[in-house]
C-alpha cells in the first residue's frame, strides 16, 4: 500500500525513536516488577542520589519559591532579562573570560542554543561537522532544517584525541563550502566523558587560525559546555576559555551554555548561546540573528530560570552553597566512575577514554544485542551507533561494582 503523507516536503516520514526514553520505559517496568533493588537503571542522562532519587539544589527550590509572582510569570525580553547576559557570561567563564568581544543571549537550554547556531551559521544543503561519538540530537536538529552533516572520528586507536582528523575532515569539508560549523562538546563529553585538555584546545585553535587565513572561509567553532560544571574543579576546566582570543574575523567560537546540568533545572529549559569574536561586527551581527530566531521560534525565554541565573550570579553565599552541593555530585559520579574504570581494567573491558562527568561509553559494534542480553539481568543502558551508553549520573554506587564484569560477559555471548 502506498504511504500517505498529509505533512508537507520535508517533513513526510519524519519520525523518531529517543533511544534513552524507551530503555529507561523498560527499566520503569522492571522496576515495577522486580523491585529497585533488582534493577540498575544506567539509561537517564539526569542524576539521581545513592537512595535513587532525583537530584537538585535545595537552594534553587528555596529560591524558587520565594520568588515573587510578578518576578517570575511576566514576559522576558527577546534577548534575555536585565542582567541575565552578564550573569551567563561571568558564571561561564569564571576567571578565564577570553579578551575579545562577548555576548550573551538566553536560549530554551543548550538545545536552543545548537539550533541557533546550525540554522544561523550553516547554509542548508551544506555539511555540519560532528564527533562520531556524539548526543544524538544534534543529527535530528540539522536534519529538521535540512543542514547535513559529516563526522570527525574523536578518538585514535590509542584512545587519544583525534586531532588529525579533526584537521582532515575540516580541510574536506571547506574544500566543498565556504561555510562551516564545527562541534565540540566538551568537557564531558557526552557519551564518554572525555575532556580536550588545554594543550589539546591550544592546538586545535592554532589549526582553525591557520584555516581561517583563506579569507573566503567562515569558520563557526561551536563549543558544547552543557557538562562543564561536572568536569573536574571549576576554575580549571575553565581555564581553556583563555586561548579564545586573536581570532581572526572570520573565526567566531559559538558556546552552548545550559542551566540544565549546571543548576539542575532541567525542565526549566534554559540556556545561552555565547558569541566570542575579536570582531565587534561580528558580536553585533551575531546579536541581531539570534534575537530575529528567538522572536520567530519560541518568543522569548521562560523568565523563572533567567530570574534564578540572575538572583545567584548577584548573591556570592547562595552562589557558594549551590557550588558546594553541586561539588559533591560531581564527587559521587567520580567515585560511581572510578569503581567501574577500575572493574572494567581488570576484566579487560575496553572503554573509550572517560575523565570525568555524566556517561561512561563502552565501543562496540553490536550495542543493541548487547543491551538487551543485560537487560536480562535488569541491567538497562542505552545502545548507540558505536557502542553502549552507561549514566553513571544516575546508578547509585552501591550497584557499581559486577557491572563491568556483567557487560564484559554480554559481549561475549
Ligand atoms: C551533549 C548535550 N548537549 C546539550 C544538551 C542540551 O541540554 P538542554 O537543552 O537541556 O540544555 C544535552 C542534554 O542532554 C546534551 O547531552
Amino acid at each position: 500500500m502506498q504511504e500517505f503523507f498529509m505533512t508537507a516536503g520535508a517533513a513526510q516520514g519524519k519520525r523518531f525513536v529517543d533511544p534513552v526514553f524507551s530503555v529507561l520505559g523498560a527499566a520503569r517496568e522492571a522496576i515495577a516488577k522486580y523491585g529497585k533493588d533488582q534493577v540498575v537503571n544506567a539509561s537517564i542522562g539526569t542524576i539521581y542520589d545513592d537512595e535513587e532519587k532525583l537530584a537538585y539544589f535545595p537552594a534553587v527550590s528555596e529560591l524558587i519559591k520565594s520568588l515573587p509572582p510578578e518576578q517570575v510569570v511576566d514576559y522576558a525580553p527577546i534577548g534575555g532579562i536585565a542582567g541575565f547576559d552578564q550573569a551567563v557570561l561571568d558564571f561561564a567563564f569564571g576567571k578565564s573570560k577570553p579578551d575579545s568581544y562577548l555576548a550573551a543571549i538566553a536560549t530554551p537550554g543548550g538545545t536552543g542554543a545548537i539550533r541557533n547556531v546550525f540554522y544561523n551559521y550553516a547554509d542548508a544543503g551544506t555539511k555540519i561537522l560532528l564527533p562520531d561519538w556524539l548526543w544524538g540530537a544534534y543529527n535530528l536538529i540539522a536534519g529538521e532544517y535540512g543542514r547535513l552533516v559529516d563526522n570527525y572520528q574523536l578518538f585514535t586507536e590509542k584512545h587519544t584525541y583525534n586531532l588529525p582528523s579533526v584537521q582532515a575532515k575540516v580541510k574536506e569539508c571547506l574544500r566543498e563550502q565556504d561555510n562551516l560549523v564545527v562541534v565540540f562538546n566538551t568537557p564531558a563529553h557526552n557519551p564518554t566523558g572525555f575532556s580536550l585538555s588545554k594543550n589539546e584546545w591550544e592546538a586545535t585553535l592554532s589549526f582553525f587560525k591557520e584555516e581561517a587565513k583563506d579569507s573566503s572561509k567562515r569558520i563557526i567553532l561551536l563549543i558544547d559546555v552543557a557538562y562543564m560544571d561536572y568536569a573536574g574543579e571549576p576554575e580549571e576546566i575553565r581555564e581553556f576559555f583563555s586561548l579564545l582570543t586573536q581570532l581572526p574575523e572570520n573565526l567566531l567560537v559559538t558556546i552552548a551554555f545550559s542551566m540544565s546540568k549546571s543548576f539542575l533545572v532541567y525542565g526549566l529549559r534554559c540556556g545561552a548561546l555565547i558569541g566570542v569574536s575579536s570582531s565587534q561586527r561580528v558580536i553585533d551581527e551575531f546579536m541581531a540573528v539570534n534575537a530575529y530566531s528567538t522572536r520567530s521560534n519560541w518568543s522569548n525565554v521562560t523568565t523563572l530560570p533567567q530570574r534564578i541565573m540572575v538572583q545567584v550570579a548577584g548573591d556570592a553565599a547562595l552562589m557558594e552553597e549551590i557550588n558546594q552541593v553541586r561539588a559533591s555530585y560531581r564527587r559521587l559520579m567520580a567515585d560511581r566512575a572510578s569503581i567501574f574504570v577500575r572493574e572494567a581494567q581488570q576484566v579487560n573491558l575496553e572503554i573509550c577514554p572517560y575523565k570525568a562527568g555524566f556517561f561512561i561509553s563502552i565501543p562496540m559494534d553490536n550495542a543493541k544485542e548487547v543491551a538487551n542480553r543485560l537487560q536480562q539481568e535488569r541491567i538497562f543502558a542505552v545502545p548507540l551507533k558505536k557502542g553502549l551508553r552507561l549514566a553513571v549520573c544516575s546508578i547509585p554506587t552501591g550497584k557499581m561494582a559486577g557491572l563491568a564484569g556483567s557487560i564484559k560477559k554480554a559481549m561475549e555471548k
